[in-house]
């Protein structure tokens, strides 16, 4: 930056030399040249002040943009090289500066996510987590889907250029179902045991979604499956309807009505009482006092027999239920790209 006025000149020349030398470069602009500057501006004749003072002026805040660019630069973290082998046993001023776990909180998702596997941990539900990519025969035929069935246009998947072994795509899984034979198959001991199988399979699910308010592309399900001798619809309506309850601290009503899966017979779709109005009405379930949530059904036979149940000793249910709709009934959330979208305002309001 070059100015008209020598004095405005010189004052720059040495303030900007000594701004390298300050350890807090913002003392830069309290500057006794920078005010004898100013103090000038009145003894001189009146025609010459306003070009100085405009010169002056544009000094000061090219000084305050240095100090600002110097600031930030100092606190900028140095880059970490994430190839260098880390030594877990370096003591902790040593090691190299991350961002403060105090700047950071948990995600909304994971914090409701815990209270959901609490409620089911005392329900006596194992955890286990579903994956992320899988193959064909988990996602579409273990469940009842033969090859080649309308039904699985209905979830419109992601697939990868790789192939499994049958030379099928693998694929981002579209729902949590795909776990479930999986795990009726490895807990198929307990009913030999005499003992039910009760799992929760929390985990990230995406389909090829038009996003808008209500759909996302990425979002989560946690899926039930239970199974012992004499399970029936009734159990699986009063096993949903206490985690609700426990859920909305409330009582909640449920409804539900016959719906289709491939994998359930028969199958229902379940809606609840809106537990923002307990039915009166309101801009949340559209005043029409209930909120359609989940699938859920009495486990196919087909399904069963697939994981070497025998159905007709064994009966059980499953749900499939989506993470982020429970939690934006919860917390009133209006939009559920708010969850992927990163904004520190939103994520702010949970910490
Ligand atoms: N997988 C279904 C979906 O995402 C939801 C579902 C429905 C899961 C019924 C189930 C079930 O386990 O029994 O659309």
């Amino acid at each position: 930056m070059s100015y008209q006025n020598h004095r405005v000149a010189e004052v720059a020349e040495t303030l900007t030399k000594r701004l390298g030398e300050l350890a807090d470069k913002t003392e830069i602009l309290k500057a006794v040249e920078l005010r004898a500057l100013y103090a000038e501006i009145p003894t001189l004749p009146a025609e010459e002040r306003g070009a100085f003072g405009k010169e002056i002026n544009q000094l000061k805040t090219e000084l305050e943009r240095l100090a600002a660019e110097h600031q930030a630069q100092a606190e900028a973290l140095p880059p970490i090289d994430v190839t260098a082998p880390f030594d877990v046993n370096i003591p902790a001023d040593k090691r190299p500066k991350l961002l403060t776990a105090d700047r950071g909180s948990q995600h909304p998702l994971t914090m409701e996510l815990s209270k959901v596997l609490d409620i089911f941990y005392r329900m006596g539900f194992t955890v286990v987590e579903s994956r992320e990519l899988d193959d064909d025969w988990h996602m579409f035929t273990s469940l009842n889907f033969p090859e080649g069935h309308p039904a699985r246009d209905d979830y419109d998947t992601f697939m990868t250029i790789e192939t499994d072994k049958n030379g099928q795509p693998l694929i981002a899984p579209a729902h949590t179902s795909t776990m479930q034979n999986r795990v009726l198959a490895e807990y198929k001991i307990n009913l030999e045991q005499g003992k039910p199988i009760a799992v929760l399979l929390p985990g990230r699910v995406f389909r090829n979604e038009d996003l808008d308010a209500r759909h996302e592309h990425t979002f989560h399900q946690f899926e039930g499956v239970y199974v012992d001798k004499g399970i029936h619809a009734g159990n699986l309506l009063a096993t949903f309807k206490t985690f609700l309850s426990e859920y909305y601290q409330q009582d909640i009503d449920i409804k539900s009505q016959p719906f289709y899966f491939p994998f359930t017979e028969p199958s229902f779709e379940l809606a609840l009482s809106c537990p923002f109005c307990q039915k009166q009405g309101c801009q949340v379930c559209s005043h029409t006092g209930w909120i359609e949530l989940l699938g859920m059904g009495m486990i196919h036979p087909n399904v069963l027999k697939m994981a070497g149940i025998d159905p007709n000793t064994y009966t059980g249910f499953a749900w499939g239920c989506g993470l982020e709709r429970l939690v934006m009934m919860k917390h009133n959330i209006e939009d559920i790209r708010h969850f992927e979208s990163a904004k520190l305002d939103f994520l702010r309001q949970f910490a």
